[in-house]
């Protein structure tokens, strides 16, 4: 602990050459991207929504889609749901698209947008990172961003070897340092400067240390093991296993789509769960299984099995839905989903150009 007192203290002391040396760095090396170039306040916003748990590369293709059908919080906020929704399909984390709609509403329905990191925060979907990442980089509010990449940056300058039970936790124990290593003069680029360095030279595993513009201030490149931090228990793992079916009649599938009141998924299309056609699982699973999947949803590793079925005998719950294969692409369907049906299809039309549908189709 007396090394990580000495650790902060020595690089606070050094806070000026060490902007010098992120901020230089960055001004010549940051990635071009969208919502940099020529930068305003739906830019930021949408792009920090899109951000959260989400890699810049996978955004990139999104926001350029987005920006061109909704330029601007005027235009989001008169949009329909279905189509908000439609052009989030595959991002994943679908409150983000639900949270950023509304919040484009109340702040459409206002004379001017809000400007501190407090008034941010009372609106949907924007947590402490995202209401300073907006504010410092949109009003230049005295704020850091502590996220994950920046709790890598700080546990190495400093070397703290302190264990965290979670990210959430380190993020706590890290932001008065964040705080304190903020420039009064240019916080947004500072918060900027650090989320760049994470994600491109202070990686997780292989940093490019050699090529760091701080690497003068870091403690743990000095002791040459800096992926030793920042500790973090591993996550308890859960296994589960999911049974699906695929179910045909007259050209249409059948899905299972979220009630407007959902939580999670609201108006997503999804292939329904044995249990929500009526069918147990051990019963479903006696279909011909058409596909098996590997995700991983947070702590939970889960196998997804999907098993050809005939056409519910009962009355269908009014969740289910039969959508004409011709309409698949109208409709949202999560992004794994989109990926299954289309290989499944996929699949079937190779079976079938063998001449094989036939068999195909026998459950
Ligand atoms: N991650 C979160 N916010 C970001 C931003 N503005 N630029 C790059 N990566 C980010």
């Amino acid at each position: 602990m007396l090394f990580v007192a000495t650790s902060v203290s020595r690089l606070l002391s050094a806070k000026v050459d060490f902007h010098r040396a992120l901020h230089g760095w960055y001004r010549t090396h940051a990635r071009r991207l969208p919502w940099r170039e020529s930068p305003s306040l739906y830019k930021t916003v949408v792009s920090e929504f899109m951000l959260q748990q989400t890699q810049v590369k996978t955004v990139l293709p999104y926001f350029a889609r987005w920006l061109a059908a909704l330029p601007d919080f005027a235009a989001l906020a008169a949009a329909p749901d279905a189509q908000v929704l439609k052009l989030w399909e595959g991002l994943g984390y679908y409150s983000r698209a639900r949270n950023l709609h509304r919040l484009a509403r109340e702040i459409a329905a206002r004379p001017a947008p809000p400007r501190t990191p407090a008034e941010w925060r009372e609106l949907p979907g924007v947590g402490p990172y995202t209401a300073a990442a907006v504010t410092s980089i949109s009003f230049d509010a005295p704020v850091a961003c502590v996220d994950g990449n920046v709790v890598r940056i700080l546990a190495r300058l400093t070397a703290n070897a302190t264990e965290f039970r979670d990210s959430a936790g380190a993020a706590k124990v890290f932001a008065p340092l964040a705080g304190a290593l903020l420039p009064a003069d240019a916080p947004g680029e500072h918060n900027q400067a650090m989320m760049e360095l994470g994600a491109t030279v202070c990686l997780r595993q292989n940093p490019l240390c050699p090529t760091c513009p701080v690497r003068a201030f870091c403690a743990a490149a000095r002791r040459g093991a800096p992926e030793a931090f920042p500790r973090i228990a591993p996550r308890q793992i859960e296994h589960r296993s999911v049974t699906r079916v695929w179910c045909e009649r007259n050209g249409a599938l059948l899905l299972h789509r979220a009630p407007a009141g959902a939580k999670r998924f609201a108006h997503m299309h999804e292939l329904p769960l044995a249990d929500q056609t009526g069918v147990a699982p051990a019963v479903a699973r006696r279909g011909r299984l058409l596909a098996q999947k590997r995700r991983a949803i947070t702590r939970f590793q889960i196998v997804e099995s999907i098993h050809l079925a005939p056409p519910p005998r009962r009355k269908m719950a009014a969740d289910l839905v039969w959508v004409p294969l011709v309409e698949l692409d109208a409709i949202t369907l999560s992004g794994p989903h989109r990926r299954w049906v289309t290989e499944i299809l996929a699949a079937r039309t190779m079976a079938c150009r063998q001449n094989a549908g036939a068999s195909w189709r026998k459950p």
